[in-house]
């Protein structure tokens, strides 16, 4: 049994940890599709093409049992595609998120940040409503390049985010949901500025998800990245993260087969 994991670039390597931590035999195979970073900013259509490109690669050469989309905005548009398509179990990493937050707020006012795509697609929102919760969203794009730029801590960075989110948390929210991968890097700032601000991404639950799914993942800790170009900040965060795991590149036109 081996998982499969995919993200626009590095942010899912965050993902990839928090389920190492519960899974360390498992056999994983992570594919950061850097070379075609970022998603958030590309069309419904173009979003659905590049998941499902990424996803047959692991299916393909690793024959995977269960596939996480690491990616928000790919969680947010391409999941259904994906499930009729490979015909496994696929994890997204909105519906965690949206669960330990409604366990988190006490006054079930909760702000969401994301990619332009995923806050367009309303995926949390929809989620949360449904759940009773008082949504404030707000796309933050700048934040992708900022992690990128390895920008995660500094006078710049505090300004930015200063700018994006006072507006909802002056509606006093008491939750905040990262819906972007890239964005758990920035918490630490975040937090600094509103410490009182629960702060939830989907690495505080989706491992629970991976469990209910009862496969066995007992493995042979045969475990890989593969990135689709160059990237000097998928390095410096790779081994950050996960020094032990081995990196290769694999060529665009290789998982371009759609
Ligand atoms: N990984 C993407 C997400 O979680 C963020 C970066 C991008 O725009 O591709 O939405």
């Amino acid at each position: 049994m081996s998982i499969g994991i995919f993200d626009s670039g590095i942010g899912g390597l965050t993902v990839f940890k928090a389920i190492l931590k519960d899974f360390p035999d498992a056999d994983i195979f992570y594919l950061g599709d850097t070379a075609r970073v970022p998603y958030g900013n590309k069309s419904k259509e173009t979003i659905i093409r590049y998941s499902l490109e990424c996803a047959t690669f692991l299916k393909k050469n690793f024959d995977i049992n269960l596939l996480i989309v690491a990616c928000n905005t790919a969680s947010s548009y391409a999941v259904e595609t994906l499930k009729n398509y490979l015909n496994i179990p696929v994890i997204d990493v909105i519906n965690p998120g949206v669960e330990y937050a409604l366990q988190v707020s006490k006054t079930k006012k909760i702000g969401v940040i994301g990619t332009q795509a995923t806050i367009r697609s309303g995926s949390y929102q929809k989620l949360l409503q449904k759940n009773g919760a008082k949504v404030y969203s707000k796309p933050c794009p700048l934040f992708v390049p900022l992690v990128e730029e390895g920008r995660i801590k500094g006078q710049i960075t505090r300004l930015i985010i200063k700018d994006y989110l006072q507006e909802i948390i002056d509606e006093g929210i008491d939750t905040l949901i990262l819906g972007c991968t890239h964005y758990p890097l920035l918490k630490e700032e975040i937090l600094n500025l509103y410490p009182y601000l629960n702060i939830v991404d989907s690495t505080n639950t989706i491992n629970n998800y991976i469990k209910k799914f009862s496969v066995s993942l007992q493995n042979n800790s045969n475990q890989k990245i593969f990135i689709t170009d160059e990237a000097p900040s998928f390095y410096t965060l790779k081994n950050l993260l996960l020094p032990e795991i081995p990196l290769e590149k694999v060529e665009l036109s290789q998982i371009c087969t759609l």
